[in-house]
């Protein structure tokens, strides 16, 4: 029998709850070590692990449920306000024009505007000598992720494509530069916070900043470009999802979707190694590239359109006459120092390459190793841990990217595999271990680089547990558990269901039909003796998603109703108060509602029981045993936001007095762009948020506070 056909035998499962409780007891000591010492922006460790229970039943929902709805709005509860803080093209600098929003902005421009398509951020707060303090509450630093374009809505009629090929060098420009990370200054005036646009530390970092490669795979043959025949440095970042932070005070932006920007073609198959093949059929490099920006003629001299080709195209035998390995130099994790904007940003190659989703730190301990939890966001794709080598020195916090160079360029990286007992173990990807060698089949790995550069390959290698589609992490700054969304995997078929990923069902959405894992749902780890580097945790599902009318048996196991019912998680947010927040991206439950923000109150790994699913398709039935959290109710999951028209919610920050919440409102009418979109006919726009009228959408990053000037989303009785 396979490890994916537990039978639901009550004897198993007593001895997995036996072997949980005294974990838990093994848990307490050690968490209320490490509560003593908990640092760091956004983990803050309230009180003591041995009062978290209390604690969290002080934690109080302060809201009326927003109700589902498809209206092109922000929805917030009574007695809360949404305001717009930043949005696509605003500027960020006093003598850059407010954006007119009808594609005549000039480019260039942009180096000094925000970007598109809002996602994963972060608030640094500032004190009066300008230095990182993370009390301050009125003032600080917004490092906001632009992770894509709505091209459509950039230019003055979209863009002009001409027999494949891009012919506006400026259209091109515009877009790159729309990529990347904003840096802003945000200050609190009374209850309206707005960005200083005067500020020295306001930065934009594009598909052109210069970056530095570093870690283990700096200088591997397999980064070696035109732009660095070392293999040291790259030319921008791309494709920035999520997020995360570091205890010394700098920010994590993650490359995800980055694989489909590089044109390659199999015209030169024949000149590429049976390894680099393999490779590029494993990340998903292949195709005319996304937004054709390596079609534009003539190139420039230093190549900004043609670095974009992964072809081989020089004559070099290594590759440094050409950009047939620019790919290698994105998909990873970018450290930023906020607070120093002549900066290099520096890409992390220890934390593996891979479509990141985002980087979150587990529980800051001092003397203890420093970890981070990534998810690699595609449909059967991993979940990663990265744990430093140097242990934790408060001493670190403020000394900028020497401290990164200290902690995330030497570390072991692993990898997750969930077992159908509950159990999970973090499978190190070494070189030379767990399969991981030379004589791999699939992939000959030669050392420690080509294993980060390939670390999909890797942990395939080390048979990882799929998962169906993992997308942010949080850590709960409480107990130090974690939980992960998985957005939704409509390739989850009934064969493939296991114990971590066990549904598979049918979801009849106006018009459509989905299969498989239709909704998504968040799974939550406890790691071994309550330390972050363990190598062994315990796990179970903390919520299924679901339409509220779906039968509870096997499909709405978290027994969600017209309050909290959500579909497609994918931001997953811990307010330093122990609060959780939900982010929707979501296609399947939009024919009911617009995506959405939720607050829960989280319980703890195994407060809930074992549930037998049963999946069934046509006259297959398929049963799993899942261990499943205690499932919601109005007190402890209720949906606070509802977004406008054809948007995703995500990115999440607070002002360190949890009184401002920032949210970011990505793509409002992102679908525009179907057959009846016509960009001289404004009514044809799916979305006119924020501005409203006949406006051209735009993402945002918004700002909620509560009227009365209290911490938004629970109460801390
Ligand atoms: Fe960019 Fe996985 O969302
Ligand atoms: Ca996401
Ligand atoms: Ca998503
Ligand atoms: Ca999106």
């Amino acid at each position: 029998m396979s490890q994916h056909d537990t039978p639901a035998d009550d004897t198993d499962f007593s001895r997995v709850l036996d072997a949980r409780l005294s974990r838990r007891s093994l848990l307490k000591g050690s968490l209320a070590m490490a509560a003593a010492s908990y640092v760091g922006a956004g983990s803050l460790l309230l009180s003591p692990a041995g009062d978290a229970q209390a604690a969290m039943r002080k934690l109080k929902l302060n809201f009326t449920a927003v109700p589902k709805g498809l209206d092109d709005a922000v929805r917030v509860p009574r007695g809360y306000t949404a305001t717009v803080l930043m949005a696509t093209g605003d500027p960020i600098a006093p003598d850059i024009p407010d954006y007119a929003n009808d594609g005549s902005d000039d480019a260039a421009s942009f180096s000094r505007r925000a970007g598109d398509h809002h996602d994963g951020m972060q608030y640094f707060g500032l004190d009066r000598r300008n230095q990182w303090d993370r009390n301050a509450a009125a003032r600080g630093l917004l490092c906001v992720n632009h992770e894509a374009i709505t091209a459509a809505f950039l230019h003055p009629t979209g863009q002009t494509i001409v027999d494949g090929k891009r012919v506006s060098e400026d259209e091109v420009m515009k877009e790159m530069l729309a990529h990347g990370v904003s840096v802003v200054e945000v200050v609190r005036d009374g209850r309206r916070w707005k960005v200083q646009k005067d500020s020295r530390f306001n930065r934009r970092i594009t598909t052109f900043t210069d970056m530095e490669i570093s870690g283990p795979a700096a200088r591997s043959p397999l980064l070696v470009t035109k732009y660095s025949q070392t293999g040291t440095r790259t030319r921008g970042t791309l494709a920035n999802c999520a997020n995360g932070h570091t205890p010394w005070g700098t920010y994590l932006t993650c490359e995800e979707n980055w694989a489909g920007f590089f044109r390659r073609s199999s015209s030169d198959d024949a000149k590429r190694s049976p390894k680099e093949l393999a490779a590029f059929k494993r990340y998903g490099v292949g195709g005319k590239g996304k937004e054709l920006w390596a079609t534009v003629q003539p190139d420039t001299a230093d190549n900004r359109f043609g670095r974009w080709d992964a072809g081989v195209r020089g004559t070099s035998a290594d590759g440094s006459d050409d950009y047939r390995h620019a790919a290698n130099t994105y998909g990873w994790v970018v450290e930023i120092d906020p607070f120093d904007p002549d900066s290099t940003p520096k890409k992390r190659t220890a934390l593996g390459r891979f479509a990141h989703e985002g980087a979150w730190p587990g529980p800051v301990v001092a003397g203890q190793p420093l970890v981070w939890y990534m998810g690699c966001d595609a449909r059967g794709e991993y979940i990663y841990k990265y744990v430093s080598k140097a242990v934790w020195n408060a001493a670190d916090a403020g000394r900028g990217m020497a401290a990164g160079d200290k902690y995330l360029n030497d570390g072991r990286l692993y990898v997750a595999r969930f077992n159908a007992d509950g159990s999970g173990d973090w499978v190190e990807l070494q070189f030379g271990a767990n399969g991981i060698v030379r004589e791999n089949p699939a992939y000959a790995f030669a050392n420690q680089a080509d294993v980060l550069i390939h670390a999909r390959l890797a942990a395939d290698a080390a048979g990882a547990t799929k998962m169906d589609r993992p997308e942010w992490g949080a850590v709960n700054p409480r107990n130090g558990e974690v939980y992960m969304t998985l957005t939704y995997n409509p390739n989850r078929d009934i064969e493939q269901v296991d114990a971590a990923n066990p549904r598979s069902y049918t979801d009849a959405r106006a018009g459509k039909q989905g299969k498989g894992n239709v909704n998504g749902h968040i799974i939550r780890w406890a790691e071994e003796g309550g330390l972050a580097s363990a190598t062994r945790f315990q796990w179970d599902v903390f919520l299924f998603a679901a339409r509220e009318s779906a039968e509870r048996d096997n499909i709405n196991l978290s027994a969600l109703t017209a309050d909290n019912d959500f579909s497609s998680p994918d931001g997953l947010w811990f307010a330093q108060s122990g609060l959780l927040w939900i982010e929707t991206d979501d296609n399947a439950y939009a024919d009911t509602s617009n995506c959405m923000l939720l607050a829960a109150i989280p319980g703890k790994v195994g407060d809930g029981a074992s549930r037998d699913i049963v999946n069934r398709s046509g006259d297959t039935e398929k049963r799993v045993t899942t261990p499943v959290g205690t499932p919601a109710t109005e007190s402890t999951l209720r949906r606070f936001l509802v977004g406008p028209v054809d948007c995703e919610i995500t990115g999440l920050a607070e002002s360190p007095d949890g009184r401002a919440l920032f949210v970011n409102i990505q793509h409002p009418g992102e679908t525009t762009t179907g057959k009846d979109f016509d960009i001289a006919r404004p009514a044809t726009y799916q979305s006119h948020w924020p501005a409203g009228g006949m406006a051209r959408p735009r993402s945002a990053t918004i700002v909620i506070t509560r009227d009365d000037g209290g911490p938004v989303g629970a109460d801390i009785a």
